[in-house]
């Protein structure tokens, strides 16, 4: 049995986490750490469609079947590719499975041989700790164009952008 400590409580998992790729009976648990974190104002609202079209970017951990944590990818040209739909189950959070899922996201980009990972997020810190840099968001004219625009936030937007440049 492993014991996971967090934030507000330490949970016995029956099993170790285990963060690997997504598979199709992943999707319903997927779908219910987004909704639950679009409420919170977390993340963006994701279709089931979508998540079957782009199904080998994701990422999930997983307690004994059930997914505790996701994160995926998104191609936005041949060399730069964002992190995005990150989030961890909030009874699960503060044990490192956030990073382990950005760890994993990150060896699928480089194994991809795409060397800029980049994130607009508000947990920096969290990001800085795992390698990521703080970087201007005009450095990324594709998120801008592509999602930006369209978000109600986009002239006074409190996210910053982090990056990873692959060694
Ligand atoms: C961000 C998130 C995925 C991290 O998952 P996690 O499993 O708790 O991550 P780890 O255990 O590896 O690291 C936790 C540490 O990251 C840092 N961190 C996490 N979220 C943070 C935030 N919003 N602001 C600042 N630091 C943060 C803290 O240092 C934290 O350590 P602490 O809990 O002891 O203070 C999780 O907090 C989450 O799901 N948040 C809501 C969704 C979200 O904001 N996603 C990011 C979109 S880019």
């Amino acid at each position: 049995m492993t014991v996971v400590s967090t934030a507000a409580s330490t949970l016995l998992a029956t099993a170790p986490i285990e963060v690997r790729p997504a598979s199709p009976d992943d999707i319903t648990g997927m779908l219910e750490l987004i909704s639950v974190n679009v409420r919170a104002g977390h993340l963006l609202p994701r279709t089931i469609d979508e998540i079957r079209a782009t199904l080998g970017d994701w990422v999930v951990a997983l307690d004994a079947g059930y997914v505790v944590g996701i994160g995926s990818l998104l191609l936005m040209n041949p060399s730069l590719v964002e992190v995005r739909s990150l989030a961890v189950d909030e009874r699960y959070r503060s044990a490192g499975i956030g990073a382990q899922i950005v760890r994993t996201l990150v060896e699928q980009a480089k194994r991809r041989q795409i060397n800029t990972i980049f994130a607009l997020t508000r947990a920096v810190p969290f990001f800085l700790r795992l390698g990521f840099t703080i970087t201007n968001k005009d450095r990324f004219p594709e998120k801008v164009w592509r999602d930006c625009v369209k978000c109600p936030l986009v002239t006074c937007c409190d996210e910053t952008a982090v990056v990873y440049d692959g060694d």
